[in-house]
């Protein structure tokens, strides 16, 4: 039987942080209230494209793995928020790493993309279609952001992570999964203005109005994630008290609660970092594994627990086996441009050049 053990690992975080206190200066919002419903108190603002996050995450994930980027065969981008619709966005990251020419494709089902991600590529792993993968979870939220909304604005990041699969024959890597959708639900989660639907109505690329019932979100989100943990232990034929460390989807701490109790799991067990990054979508299950091995909070056989939700409405838990290493086997001298801008002033331009489009685009027009 051929397994597909996760061999590598890396993240990318932009650097320019906004804060809960930034934000109370463009919203009326507070720190106390965002800290108390969500349990986040900054996040990250990215100054270069998706693509760029992508690109540092894939290479710092391959050097841990010891994996030339030429023998890739495999890439799956999970994403929401791509740079561009056609080409995708993992021809990019083939380019990028020298992987011609491996398969490429994107994936999106939203805050699970990285997860569904797994999934396929495991797949086609234990399938022998390939003999290895890279699984890249990363997104850039941030022009997509409605700024004048204090009930979606306050929760959301960018950032990116990666992982390398390759064929083994131990029992190691995604061993069972359960994948679900409650799509008579999806109205309740809308980005308006990413999508051909506003491009055919002259909205301009960036402008958007979020549709979000933040209240009916956290309900499906906390039983979709709370069955699907159950299903896939059961797939496993284990306890949630035999579960070394789950690492769930990061949208809301109370969230987070809410299925950890719901599934018998300790919080003591949880990894949490969203109080950091806030929800970075897809980026946030991959960038959690990434801190929690170097928190030292995975041993090697540790039998991990990854949950998501997201727009779809989209939910998912796969039981994981970690392999026996844990630390990575090499490091990359590839990194971000460097930035000297606060986030602030990154939003401030990005916002110029939605109100100020270059000559010849199309104009902002009104959702209706
Ligand atoms: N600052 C201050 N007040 C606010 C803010 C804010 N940022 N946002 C909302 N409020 C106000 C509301 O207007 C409301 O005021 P009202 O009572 O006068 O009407 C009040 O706070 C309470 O709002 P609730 O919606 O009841 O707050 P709740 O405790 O439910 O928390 C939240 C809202 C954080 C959105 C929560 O429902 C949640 O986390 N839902 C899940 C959303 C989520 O994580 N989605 C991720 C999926 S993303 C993806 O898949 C792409």
């Amino acid at each position: 039987m051929t397994y597909a053990a996760i061999t590598g690992w890396g993240k990318c975080l932009p650097p320019a942080v906004l804060t809960n206190h930034d934000l109370s200066g463009m919203l009326d919002t507070s720190d106390e209230w965002i800290v108390s419903r969500t349990g986040i108190s900054e996040r990250r603002i990215s100054h270069v494209g998706l693509e760029e996050l992508a690109y540092v995450a894939a290479a710092r994930a391959l050097a841990a793995a010891g994996l030339a980027g030429s023998s890739v065969e495999l890439i799956v981008f999970g994403t929401c928020s791509h740079d561009d619709q056609v080409p995708n966005m993992a021809s990019g990251i083939q380019r990028r790493i020298g992987a011609q020419p491996a398969a490429a494709y994107d994936i999106n089902t939203a805050c699970t993309s990285f997860l569904y991600g797994l999934s396929t590529a495991t797949a086609l792993i234990r399938t022998g279609v390939v003999r290895n993968a890279l699984v890249i979870g990363a997104e850039l939220i941030s022009p997509f952001m409605d700024w004048s909304d204090r009930n979606v604005a306050v929760l959301f990041g960018d950032g990116a992570a990666a992982v390398v699969l390759e064929a083994s024959a131990r029992e190691e890597g995604l061993l069972a999964e359960k994948l679900g959708c409650y799509g008579e639900a999806r109205e309740i989660l809308r980005v308006q203005g990413m999508g051909g639907t506003y491009a055919n109505r002259g909205v301009l690329y960036g402008i958007t109005r979020w549709q979000f019932e933040g209240q009916e979100i956290f309900k499906r989100a906390v039983a979709g994630m709370s069955g699907a943990c159950e299903e896939a232990l059961a797939r496993v034929h284990k306890t949630a008290a035999e579960v070394d460390l789950v690492v769930p989807h990061q949208a809301n701490l109370r969230i987070i609660e809410a299925v950890a109790k719901r599934a018998g799991l300790p919080m003591e067990r949880v990894f949490v970092n969203i109080q950091r990054y806030g929800n970075m979508s897809s980026a946030t299950v991959p960038v959690a594994l990434c801190e929690a091995l170097e928190a030292r909070r995975v041993r090697a056989g540790a039998l991990l627990l990854l949950p998501g939700f997201g727009g779809g409405l989209s939910f998912c838990a796969h039981a994981v086996r970690w392999g026996a290493r844990v630390t990575p086997l090499g490091t990359t001298d590839v990194e971000l441009p460097p930035n000297e801008l606060p986030a602030a002033e990154i939003l401030r331009r990005c916002l110029e050049r939605k109100t100020h489009p270059a000559p010849g685009a199309a104009s902002a027009h009104p959702f209706g």
